[in-house]
C-alpha cells in the first residue's frame, strides 16, 4: 500500500514501529506515553528532546520561541491576528489558494485586512510577482501560505516585505526543506503532514513580537504565556508531541532537511515529468509555482477521473482524490512517501492512460479540459468565499 493522503498523512515506518514501544512501555519505565502526566519527569524528557531536535532541524535562531499547542492551523487563522496585530489593527494578506482565503476570512473578524494579492482569477494556478503586491508599510504583519495544500501552489521564493514581519502558514511544507527562519516574524504548522499526528500545532515566533496580544486572546493560546511556560499553560497533546519527537529524530538520522528537500524535489520532478509528457494527464499549475509536496492534476473527463481513483485505490495507491472544494487528483509527497511509491503511481498512470488515449483525443483534451479545471476552480471559489 502507498498512502498519498494530504493529511493526516503517511508516517515513516520506523517511527510507527518505535511508537509501539512507547504505547505500552516507554523506555522500560512501565508507563505508556499516553498515561504520563504532562508535568512529570518522563514527559518532561520527551518534551525537551522534541524541542532540541526541532531547534537542530530548523537551525532555530536564539531570538525565536518554538511553541507547542492545540487548535490546528485553522485555529491559528484567528490566533495570529489576536496575538500579533499588536494594537496596529491592520494586516496584509496574500490570497493564493484555498487555505490563504480561509485565513483571510478569519482574520477579518479581528482587524482590518488589506489583500495584497489575489490569484483567484487564474483559478489559483499562478503566483503573481511580489512587485505587483499592494503592501502596506503600516501593516502589523504580512501573512502568506507557503504551500497551498489544496491547489498545489508553492512559494519557491519568499516575498520581501521589508520591515513588516512576514507570517506564514507553513503547514504543508514545514520540514520538507531547509527554511531560513530569520526571514519570518512567525510561522505555524499543524502536525498532520510532516510532523506527526493531528492534534499538535507548532508556532515559531520571534521574541520581540510577543507581549502585546489582544485582551480577548484565550490564555491557552496566548503566545507570550505559552513561551513563558514552555508551552505548559494547559495539558499538552502529549502523544502527538511524542510521535513528533520520533519523526524529528528520523529526519535527522536520514540526513536532515537538506536530504528531505533533495528527495522531495526528485519525487515531484519525476511525477510532473510524467504528467507533462503525457497527452492524457494535465497539471493546471504554472511551472514556477508548482508544489513539491502536493501535486495536483486532472484527467480529460470527470468519469475518467473517478475510474482512475477507484482503480488506483484497488491497486493500493490510496487517498489520491483532490481536495473536497476542487476536482481532480492530488498526490501528496510528504517526507514519508518514498520514491518507490511515486514510481509505482507513475507506472499505474501509464497503464491507465494507454488504452483510453484514443477515446480522449476525440475530445481535444487540452482545449476543453484545461479550461474546465480552471473555470470550475475559479467559480467555485467565487461562490464559496466571495472573493470577487
Ligand atoms: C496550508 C493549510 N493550512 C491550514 C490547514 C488547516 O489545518 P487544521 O485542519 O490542522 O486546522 C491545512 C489543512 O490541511 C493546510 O493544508
Amino acid at each position: 500500500m502507498f498512502n498519498f493522503a494530504a493529511g493526516p498523512a503517511s508516517l515513516p515506518l520506523p517511527v510507527l514501529e518505535e511508537a509501539k514501544e512507547g504505547l505500552i512501555n516507554w523506555r522500560g519505565s512501565g508507563l505508556s506515553v499516553l498515561e504520563m502526566p504532562f508535568t512529570g519527569p518522563e514527559f518532561g524528557q520527551i518534551l525537551e528532546e522534541t524541542l532540541s531536535s526541532l531547534r537542530q532541524l530548523l537551525n532555530l535562531p536564539s531570538n525565536y520561541h518554538a511553541l507547542f499547542l492545540q487548535g490546528g492551523a485553522y485555529g491559528q487563522f484567528a490566533l495570529i491576528p489576536m496575538n500579533l496585530l499588536r494594537g496596529k489593527g491592520k494586516a496584509d494578506y496574500a490570497i493564493t489558494g484555498h487555505w490563504s482565503a480561509r485565513a483571510t476570512a478569519e482574520a477579518r473578524k479581528y482587524g482590518s485586512v488589506n489583500v495584497v494579492t489575489d490569484n483567484s482569477e487564474s483559478g489559483f494556478t499562478t503566483l503573481l510577482p511580489v512587485e505587483s503586491w499592494t503592501l502596506d508599510p503600516g501593516a502589523a504583519y504580512c501573512h502568506i501560505t507557503t504551500n497551498e495544500t489544496a491547489n498545489g501552489v508553492q512559494f519557491h521564493q519568499l516575498p520581501d516585505t521589508g520591515a513588516v514581519p512576514l507570517i506564514a502558514d507553513a503547514t504543508s511544507d514545514f520540514l520538507s526543506k531547509p527554511i531560513d527562519i530569520a526571514r519570518f516574524g512567525a510561522l505555524y504548522a499543524s502536525a498532520q503532514k510532516n510532523i506527526g499526528p493531528a492534534g499538535l500545532t507548532i508556532v515559531i515566533v520571534r521574541k520581540d513580537l510577543l507581549g502585546d496580544a489582544s485582551s480577548i486572546t484565550p490564555s491557552v493560546f496566548n503566545f507570550g504565556l505559552l513561551a513563558a511556560s514552555n508551552s505548559k499553560v494547559n495539558t499538552l497533546p502529549t502523544w502527538a508531541i511524542y510521535i513528533a519527537s520520533l519523526v524529528f529524530k528520523w529526519i535527522l538520522a536520514e540526513g536532515g532537511l537538506e536530504e528531505m528537500a533533495k528527495r522531495n524535489r526528485n519525487k515531484a520532478r519525476i511525477l510532473y515529468e510524467a504528467i507533462d509528457s503525457s497527452d492524457f494527464y494535465h497539471c493546471p499549475t504554472a511551472n514556477d509555482c508548482r508544489s513539491r509536496v502536493n501535486v495536483v492534476f486532472g484527467l480529460p473527463t470527470k468519469a475518467l477521473e473517478e475510474a482512475f481513483l477507484s482503480l488506483a485505490s484497488e491497486r493500493g495507491l490510496l487517498n489520491l482524490r483532490g481536495h473536497a472544494a476542487l476536482e481532480g487528483v492530488r498526490a501528496s509527497l510528504y517526507n514519508a512517501v518514498s520514491e518507490e511509491a511515486v514510481r509505482t503511481l507513475i507506472d499505474f498512470m501509464d497503464e491507465f492512460a494507454a488504452p483510453r488515449k484514443r477515446q480522449v483525443r476525440r475530445h481535444s483534451f487540452s482545449a476543453i479540459r484545461k479550461s474546465v479545471i480552471v473555470n470550475d476552480v475559479t467559480s467555485k471559489w467565487r461562490d464559496k468565499w466571495e472573493l470577487a
